[in-house]
């Protein structure tokens, strides 16, 4: 009996690239470090509202957005992240105290990757 028909064939060759797909996704480019950090709090603090603009907070990756802010440079974006900005619509730390300030610059500058 002849098991390995044109048609099955197809049908393994099928099946392996679907389960191929199936397969976890490899991480997105790797990131340095801090800048891997810096996305784990952006993720799980500041997304809430960068994700969306929520109050106009600049959209992340939206370089229009970004666009006036960035040539205040690194220190003036992280300092505003830390303690807050335009009567705390940013709020400090983006309201989790918890987080460090070098977390706090680790985001910001994960932030600023997206638009440069
Ligand atoms: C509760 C909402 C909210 C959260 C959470 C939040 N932001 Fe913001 N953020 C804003 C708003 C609104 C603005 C825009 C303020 C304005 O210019 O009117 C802003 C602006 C900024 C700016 C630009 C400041 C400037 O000088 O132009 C930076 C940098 C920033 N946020 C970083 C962060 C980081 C880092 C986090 C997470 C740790 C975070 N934000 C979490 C609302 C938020």
């Amino acid at each position: 009996m002849n098991y390995l028909t044109p048609a099955r064939a197809f049908l393994i060759v099928l099946g392996l690239s679907l389960a191929g797909c199936s397969e976890p996704e490899e991480p997105a480019p790797t990131l340095a470090p801090e800048l891997a950090a810096g996305k784990a709090v952006v993720d799980k603090t500041c997304i809430a509202c960068h994700g969306q603009g929520l109050n106009g907070a600049p959209i992340l990756g939206n370089k229009k957005m970004w666009g006036k802010r960035l040539p205040q440079g690194e220190d003036v974006l992280v300092s505003h992240a830390i303690n807050g900005f335009a009567m705390e619509m940013m709020p400090p730390k983006g309201g989790n105290p918890d987080l460090t300030d070098t977390e706090v610059r680790n985001a910001v500058r994960y932030m600023m990757s997206l638009v440069q």
